[in-house]
Formats: C-alpha cells, sequence, structure tokens
C-alpha cells in the first residue's frame, strides 16, 4: 500500500548544510540506482521515484521480485541482480546502468541487513555478513560507482539508521556497521565537497522484512512487533525523495526519522 503514510503522525529531522557550489543540472537529474531493491525500503522507493519519471536501475539478488516489481513499473527500469558483496558484480551492474543510462545521478546503497544477538553467543558468519554487506557492500558500490558520480556531479545517498547515531543492546554489530557509513558519508562530504551531495537517512524502526533475518529466535519473539509499528517504508521513501528534489542552494546531509510511539 504505497503512498499512504499519514506523514502529520510521523516525527522527522533535518539537518541541511549551505552548498558550497551549485547544481545547475538539478532538475534534470534523472539516473538512479537503488541497491536493494527488492524489498522494504528499496521497493518503496522505487515506487516513489518511478512515480516521479525517474529511471531507474533496480539492484539486489532476488532476480524474481525485481521483475515482478520491474513489471508492476513498467518502462524506465532496468533490473540488475548483484550481489554487493561481490565486487565484479557490482562492476558488471554498474556497467549495464551506464550503457543504458548514460550516467549515475543518483546512488542510493539501501542494501543492508540486521541480526538481532547478544555479542556472547553471537554467530560468527551472521557478524561477517553484516560487514560485508553493510559496509563492504557499500564500499564496493562506491568504488565503482564513484567515477560516474562525480561526472554527473551526482548524490549519493547512503542508508543509515538510527543505529548510526546511538548503540542499541542485540544489534552491536549492526549499530558498528551504521556508525561505519557515518563515516563514509562525511569522508565523500570533505573530499569531494564541490563534486558530489551525500545524504545519510537514519531510520528507527520500518515495518519491512529486515527484522526476519534475524535467525536468534528469542529475538526474533521480541523485536518482531516493535518492527511492526514502526514507519512505513514509504515515509524513508519520501524522505529519499525530498533528498533528491531539495533546493540547489543546499545539500540535505542527513535526516533522522523516527516511528511516533505517542501515536498509539
Ligand atoms: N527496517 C528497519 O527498521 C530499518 C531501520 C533503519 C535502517 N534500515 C536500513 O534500511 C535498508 C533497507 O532495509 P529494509 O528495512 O528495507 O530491509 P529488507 O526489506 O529486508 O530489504 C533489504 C534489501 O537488501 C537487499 N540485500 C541484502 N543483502 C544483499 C546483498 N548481499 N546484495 C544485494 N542486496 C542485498 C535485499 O535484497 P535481496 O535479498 O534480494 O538481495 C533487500 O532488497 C538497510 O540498509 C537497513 O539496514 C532499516
Amino acid at each position: 500500500m504505497p503512498f499512504h503514510s499519514p506523514l502529520a503522525t510521523r516525527h522527522s529531522s533535518f539537518v541541511i548544510r549551505r552548498s558550497p557550489f551549485q547544481f545547475p543540472h538539478l532538475c534534470t537529474m534523472k539516473n538512479i540506482l537503488i541497491t536493494g531493491a527488492s524489498s522494504g525500503i528499496g521497493a518503496a522507493s522505487a515506487r516513489m521515484l518511478h512515480a516521479k519519471g525517474y529511471k531507474l536501475g533496480l539492484m539486489a539478488r532476488s532476480t524474481d521480485k525485481l521483475n515482478v516489481l520491474a513489471a508492476e513499473l513498467g518502462e524506465r527500469c532496468l533490473v540488475l541482480t548483484c550481489d554487493v558483496t561481490r565486487y565484479e558484480e557490482v562492476q558488471s551492474s554498474v556497467q549495464q546502468f551506464v550503457d543504458v543510462f548514460g550516467q549515475i545521478d543518483v546512488l542510493i546503497n539501501n542494501a543492508g541487513l540486521g541480526y538481532f544477538d547478544t555479542l556472547v553467543g553471537g554467530k560468527i558468519e551472521e557478524w561477517h555478513t553484516m560487514v560485508d554487506v553493510n559496509v563492504k557492500g557499500v564500499l564496493n558500490c562506491l568504488h565503482v560507482a564513484l567515477p560516474s558520480l562525480i561526472e554527473a556531479r551526482g548524490h549519493v545517498i547512503n542508508l543509515g539508521s538510527l543505529a548510526s547515531h546511538q548503540v542499541f543492546p542485540n544489534s552491536g554489530v549492526y549499530c558498528a556497521t551504521k556508525h561505519a557509513l557515518i563515516a563514509i558519508s562525511d569522508s565523500i562530504r570533505l573530499e569531494l565537497p564541490d563534486k558530489l551531495r551525500v545524504t545519510t537517512i537514519s531510520p528507527g524502526s520500518v515495518d519491512t522484512p529486515f527484522i526476519n533475518s534475524t535467525s536468534n529466535a528469542q529475538m526474533l519473539d521480541q523485536y518482531k512487533d516493535y518492527f511492526a509499528a514502526g514507519l512505513r517504508p514509504e515515509m524513508i521513501a519520501q524522505q529519499i525523495l525530498h533528498a533528491i528534489e531539495a533546493s540547489a542552494g543546499g545539500v540535505i546531509s542527513e535526516i533522522i526519522i523516527r516511528p511516533n510511539r505517542s501515536m498509539k
């Protein structure tokens, strides 16, 4: 049920910085590459951005889900089956995107996952996977896409989390990976202030399949309702759209958005 979020019932906060240079081409930005487009926030963002006329590269591992989404959206969509932890797959997907659309104007680093568990007893494979997808996957995409993004004077949007700013129990490694995204965003801003815009979107809990990755049954039981009562993914998509379409005179560098728990 996209586009049904009652905005008035949600909290959001924005950090807007003055842009050190103008982006005269901003209104013509058209080509957006979204990682993790097969589900949740990525799929909701794809729907909203497509409705606004953007051309989309839909990246994820689940080709079937991407094909269903692309069929729903119609033209201006490119399905790119890709595991972001595999550098060669990222290279091939980005190349396909550039071959079809010419350049990348916006990269949305959204693919990510979290396993809730305690540190003691936590599974090392799950720790590695979180680092591989949430950090190395973002770095893989940046490494491959930066030349095209710079040429386009483009925009990088990184999906952080409240866990980029706070540490929560039972998700220490996830929090570490999301803290890393702030460092990545800040380093882009510091090194390329006149070449790229960068935005970190940091939501609290969002009602997506995200929590279903958790293999610890007790943790799943503990957190499932909490996520189900979270923000709707369309609300995050709306913030992404807002960051992309913000005025040429400033860059929205950070958006923190929390569920309004007082609305129960
Ligand atoms: N839900 C929340 O409460 C919440 C809160 C704050 C931030 N976030 C962040 O928001 C982002 C999206 O999460 P979501 O809530 O929308 O979760 P979701 O519904 O589970 O979607 C996760 C997406 O990531 C993709 N993905 C996972 N591993 C991948 C890999 N190795 N290569 C490529 N794609 C991969 C998945 O696609 P495939 O499985 O098809 O590859 C899927 O499209 C994540 O970065 C998450 O950390 C979520």
